[in-house]
């Protein structure tokens, strides 16, 4: 929607950016401007200047600046006309026409909206009142701080069917718009009853802080243990990260992704203000747009459990070529007093081992080489020979494919460390698997380089090519020059020497001297036994005569072109044949005149 300039002059004109601004953050005067820290980027020395006067902020720290919608879009994330809106509503002014459908779309979201703010405060005074004292019981035993349970907003739904019912219908809200909102169900003979019951309330709260829907806990071992509201025009689980409304605002470089949306609160309240938690599903693309708007750094803590490790996979082919780095956190299991090796989340982490520790994991997070290897390591049991054998195998093929140096060296030593290896055995192993590929990655082009007639190297080692091009047009001429001797014509400026392939050069050679007959039977003499294989095998590859003269020239092009190609690689001798070879052609060119 374009908004008219007039529009947006009085807009501004009604919204004073220090005024804004100070909505925001502090101010203080200094020589005409106003300064302050920034909000977007961490500083302790004011370096956020705004100016009353020229209606603008900037910052000489990150460079941010700009007009005072500018300022809104920045600070609350939101696209021009969110802003707009914003600031329209703060200034009492009522926004331009727009067209009907979007018009009542928003009115709709907007009155959803409102009936979910009414149902979290509803919930909050619940958890407040008599009826809220089993929820405030289990806030405690999950050693939530009131000032944490405040600021995410939790709240109780009381064990009742209509509780919530009566108190919105009394606010005004129709059963429609109760159902539309999926805080109540529809029964059978026409009645709705509260979906939420007995349970304790967490509002999901998008980045400009609306309240979308809610998830909600059993007090007890029933099930579901979490329930969700289900998906409406603006619940959509694809697209909800638990927690951004605070995690946005962070100062740490990355986000964290954890599972469960307790954890989320618990990691806040010890001061990891920027985890995030997706509403029990998947991490989707939506997933990563959103958080791509505030990072492109992720570290991934889910369970230390088969759905987690396949979740965290999952998560990682999301991620994949998004520009994200991502890092994976493993929480290490846990021994209970019975010494039972138990799985925690990061909610159980921080109550046994504390903020501090769980710091630590953070600032020492491994990045996906790492994972992969463990992940590796987990499938055997290393106290057996055999399975340590196959793991060292495993993890140097994974190691092999890391093309840093410096990183092989580190995995290298992790994984040996595992095994009970000397470092260096561990760094053998990588070396020959490395070896291994990239053998079989030479051998996969040289198998489609060759023709297919001839689609194998010469087995014994000594005659394998060096250069399967031009040995491959060495093959095609020697084949020709069997079959018509007298395209050796065509042939006077090609030396032995330029051959690639000392096999196919000599019997070049000795069909261009003369010295014995185009019969391969004449060659028998001179050629070993898997020399003469070799040219028996070529022999009898059909060849068509009928380009002949065209294809000697081609032939004899590439033999060149790969004789200098090697020259200019610093063969001395290749140097000295391309040069007699020029010398030659010269003296053919002069014999032509
Ligand atoms: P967990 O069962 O691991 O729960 O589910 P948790 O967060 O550790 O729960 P507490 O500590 O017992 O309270 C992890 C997440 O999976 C989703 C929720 O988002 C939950 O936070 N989930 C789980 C559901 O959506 N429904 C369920 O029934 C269970
Ligand atoms: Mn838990």
């Amino acid at each position: 929607m374009a908004i008219p300039q007039s529009f947006l002059d009085e807009l501004t004109a009604r919204c004073p950016i220090e005024e804004v601004v100070s909505d925001y953050l502090p101010l203080h005067a200094k020589g005409g401007n106003l300064w302050g820290l920034c909000p977007f980027h961490g500083e302790k020395t004011p370096s956020f200047a705004v100016s009353p006067d020229k209606h603008i902020f900037h910052c000489f720290g990150c460079g941010k600046g700009g007009g005072v919608i500018r300022f809104v879009q920045e600070i609350e994330n939101l696209s021009f006309i969110e802003a707009v809106r914003k600031l329209a509503a703060r200034a009492g002014l009522e926004m331009p026409e727009e067209d009907q459908a979007a018009q009542e779309r928003r009115n709709r979201r907007k009155r959803l909206l409102e009936l979910n703010k009414q149902a979290a405060r509803f919930y909050y005074e619940t958890l407040k009142s008599p009826q809220g004292k089993p929820m405030r019981q289990y806030i405690t035993k999950r050693k939530l701080n009131s000032a944490y349970v405040k600021r995410f907003g939790l709240g109780a739904a009381p064990d009742s069917w209509d509780s919530l019912i009566k108190a919105m219908t009394a606010q005004g809200f129709a059963k429609g718009e109760l159902l539309e909102a999926g805080l109540v169900v529809a029964g059978k003979n026409g009645g709705i009853y509260d979906k939420f019951r007995n349970r304790l309330m967490l509002p999901v709260i998008d980045a400009t802080g609306e309240i979308l829907g809610f998830t909600s806990r059993v007090m007890d071992n029933s099930t579901p243990k979490y329930l969700n509201t289900p998906e409406t025009a603006i619940f959509k689980k694809r697209s909800i990260l638990y927690g951004i409304q605070w995690a946005k605002l962070t100062k740490r470089s990355f986000f964290l992704l954890v599972e469960g949306n307790l954890d989320v609160i618990t990691l806040h309240q010890a001061g990891i203000d920027n985890a995030v938690a997706t509403m029990g599903t998947a991490l989707t693309a939506d997933h990563a747009r959103l958080i791509g708007k505030y990072t492109k750094e992720l570290v991934l803590c889910y369970d230390n459990d088969a759905a987690g490790v396949e979740a965290t996979q999952r998560a990682m082919t999301v991620l994949k070529d998004t520009g994200f780095r991502v890092r994976v956190l493993q929480l290490p299991r846990r021994k209970t007093p019975e010494g039972e090796l138990v799985k925690q989340d990061p909610d159980d982490f921080i109550k046994f081992q504390g903020a501090a520790a769980f710091e630590r994991l953070l600032a020492g997070s491994a990045d996906q080489s790492e994972y992969r290897l463990e992940t590796i390591q987990k499938k055997y049991d290393l106290t057996k020979t055999d399975e340590r054998t196959a793991f060292l195998k495993e993890a140097a093929q994974m190691i092999a494919q890391l093309s840093s140096p410096v990183e092989r060296e580190i995995y290298a030593g992790k994984a040996a460390e595992a095994a009970s290896v000397s470092k260096e055995a561990m760094v053998r192993e990588v070396e020959d698997s490395r070896r291994r590929r990239a053998g079989q990655q030479r051998r996969k082009e040289e198998r489609s380089a060759l023709t297919p007639a001839v689609n194998l190297q010469p087995q014994a080692r000594d005659l394998r090519y060096q250069n399967v091009r031009s040995a491959r047009a060495e093959e095609g001429l020697v084949r020709l020059l069997f079959l018509d001797s007298t395209l050796l014509n065509l042939c006077r400026d090609l030396s032995p020497e330029q051959f690639s392939s000392p096999l196919w050069g000599r019997i070049y050679a000795a069909l261009s001297q003369g010295e014995l007959p185009p019969d391969p039977a004449a060659f028998d003499a001179v050629l070993s036994g898997e020399e003469a294989d070799l040219l028996a095998r070529l022999l009898h590859t059909p060849q068509s005569l009928a380009e002949g003269r065209q294809a000697v020239q081609d032939y004899i092009a590439v033999i060149q072109e790969e004789a200098r190609r090697n020259a200019d690689k610093g063969d001395p001798l290749a140097d000295l044949f391309a040069i007699q070879a020029k010398k030659k052609q010269k003296e053919t060119t002069e014999d032509q005149t």
